[in-house]
């Protein structure tokens, strides 16, 4: 299937409006088209390249949100190095590499969520994902608990749709040192 931004967006909606379990495999097979596509890459993704050897952290780098939050296609630049918090979305959410590697480590949550900003995480495995590797999935809230970052030492890119947010939050940030979890309320 030919991939474009240009014709995207009714696929995204078409997408993002189907149920979570319905929706993940739609998206990652989206986005592992989209990462393989010459013209996408030639214009979205290799021009990046040049900004991002001076810049200290990841970032977004480019973002296409539909008008009413039904979903956002975002472009994570990772200079070698950086790499996110543990945290997870109020949205579903899928990626893919489209240059370099990531790794990914994901976390489940060992206790009851009873207590207030207190969360014990056990890490359940990690995986570096390159281009040619597909697309990871995660479910909203404690069903996708993560942490991305770029381990190598060349700039990594890489394409994430997230669905329709659940709640009114982004997500939450957990800090598994001193067991915390707190509500995340921007980017
Ligand atoms: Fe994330």
């Amino acid at each position: 299937m030919t991939v474009s931004l240009a014709n995207s967006p009714n696929e995204l909606r078409t997408i993002c409006e189907l149920p979570t379990e319905s929706a993940l495999p739609r998206a990652a097979r989206f986005l592992a088209d989209l990462v393989k596509e010459p013209a996408f890459l030639g214009s979205q993704i290799l021009p990046l390249l040049s900004e991002a050897k001076h810049a200290d952290g990841w970032y977004v780098a480019r973002r296409y949100d539909a008008p009413d939050g039904a979903y956002s296609l975002q472009v994570f630049v990772w200079p070698p190095g950086t790499g996110t918090k543990i945290h997870d979305h109020s949205s579903w959410g899928a990626y893919a590499c489209a240059l370099g590697t990531l790794l990914e480590e994901r976390y489940d949550r060992t206790d009851d969520g009873s207590k207030a900003e207190h969360a014990s995480l056990r890490k359940a495995w990690q995986l570096l994902w390159s281009p040619q590797d597909g697309t990871s999935t995660v479910l909203p809230g404690d069903g996708g608990i993560h942490r991305v970052g770029n381990p190598g030492e060349s700039v990594a890119v890489s394409v994430h749709l997230y669905g329709p947010r659940l709640e009114e939050i982004d997500g939450r940030d957990y800090d598994p040192s001193r067991d915390y979890v707190c509500d995340r309320t921007e980017d």
